[in-house]
């Protein structure tokens, strides 16, 4: 019987039972490499590469290049229905109970954007009513994206979208585009007004003045990545301080070439400076990766218990952008898993 503090890494099994909270996944990226080559031979479209070696890249600009031709493959809201679908029903088998799912419509040239929307808040509805993960939606701009494309979504998304969103994201390469937080802050300021929460990628290709510039113009809840706030003692304070949480996802920063390995990732100096991490897939099949891996990764390269499991799940959960209620019901979720387990510790402890 596993316990909760048993003072050793919890394997992989005890971390899948755990049911988990994922703040930093995109669902374009749990598209496997199978299915993208059933979709390329559909629509005739050549490989770009063997399945085998389609994802593999050695940096941040060549991953999402990948990423923009397999997405180039879905091209029906009914493919966009079935890959929230398949996405939900992924996060369950990985003991995830809630998700906040990324979208980019960008990424998506095929159709427009409030059906593509729709779409797959009708998987995730689909999922959730067969028992899969309850999967909301947080839909991306891309940082290359005019303000004027942006305004227009998040008027949509705030006033006639679907219930399932919940809040607004930012992404793409700032290494690349440079300084764009400044051109979004009205686009921000109007989420916040319609009542979405409000993430942005920073401090994954930029340095720490990325997240001063997302903070400043964009007034986040919290931000996805943000490792490279470690450079600067003055960032790490204010978010600590504010309580904004960084949605950490570390085998993608391995992947993208920010860290050799898990072992020199910043989430442990970042706990260590008092701010509130969460743990994440950042794009489970794209880079082969499970919340329950990282878990393990991060269990092992720090020491953590079941208990540190917990502790950052209940982060997630005070972090999610969903309502109080549903807050309380994850955390009683939670509850019960963890009494479950102190009633076998006991048992255990009474007939060693
Ligand atoms: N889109 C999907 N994954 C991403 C990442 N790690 N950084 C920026 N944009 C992304
Ligand atoms: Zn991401």
């Amino acid at each position: 019987m596993t316990t909760l503090d048993g003072g050793t890494a919890p394997g992989i099994e005890a971390i899948r039972a755990f049911p988990k909270v994922e703040l930093h996944v995109h669902v374009e990226a749990c598209l496997s490499a199978e299915r993208i080559e059933e979709l390329a031979a559909e629509f005739g479209v050549p490989m770009l590469r063997p399945a085998e070696s389609l994802f593999v890249y050695a940096t941040l600009a060549e991953f999402l290049e990948v990423y923009e031709w397999w997405c180039d493959l879905l091209r029906t809201a009914e493919i966009a229905e079935q890959l929230a679908y398949d996405a939900a029903a992924q996060l369950r088998a990985d003991g995830i109970i809630y998700a906040e799912v990324l979208c980019g419509p960008r990424y998506w040239p095929h159709l427009r954007r409030e059906p593509l929307i729709e779409a797959l808040a009708a998987g995730f509805e689909r999922a959730y009513g067969d028992g899969h993960a309850d999967c909301r939606l947080t839909p991306s701009i891309s940082r290359e994206q005019s303000a004027e494309w942006a305004m227009g979504l998040v008027e949509w998304l705030g006033t006639s979208g679907p219930s399932r969103v919940v809040g607004l994201g930012l992404d793409g390469n700032e290494e690349l585009l440079g300084r764009t937080s400044p051109k979004f802050t009205e686009v921000y300021a109007r989420a916040a007004e319609l009542g979405l929460g409000r993430t942005a990628h920073a401090g994954e290709s930029s340095g720490p003045e990325g997240v001063w510039d997302a903070l400043e113009h964009l007034h986040l809840d919290r931000v996805d990545h943000g490792v490279r706030s470690i450079e600067d003692p003055a960032l790490l304070e204010h978010l600590a301080e504010r309580e904004i949480t960084l949605n950490v996802t570390p085998t993608s920063n391995v992947i993208t070439g920010l860290y050799p390995d898990v072992d020199h990732h910043a989430v442990g100096p970042l706990i260590e400076a008092g701010v509130p991490v969460t743990i994440n897939s950042d794009d489970p099949k794209a880079m082969n990766v499970t919340l329950s891996g990282e878990f393990a990764e991060v269990s092992r390269s720090l020491g953590w218990t079941l208990l540190d499991v917990e502790a950052a799940t209940r982060r997630a959960v005070d972090a999610a952008f969903c309502d109080r209620d549903q807050a309380a019901d994850l955390h009683r979720q939670i509850d019960a898993h963890v009494e479950t387990l102190e009633q076998g510790s006991l048992r255990k402890d009474h007939n060693p």
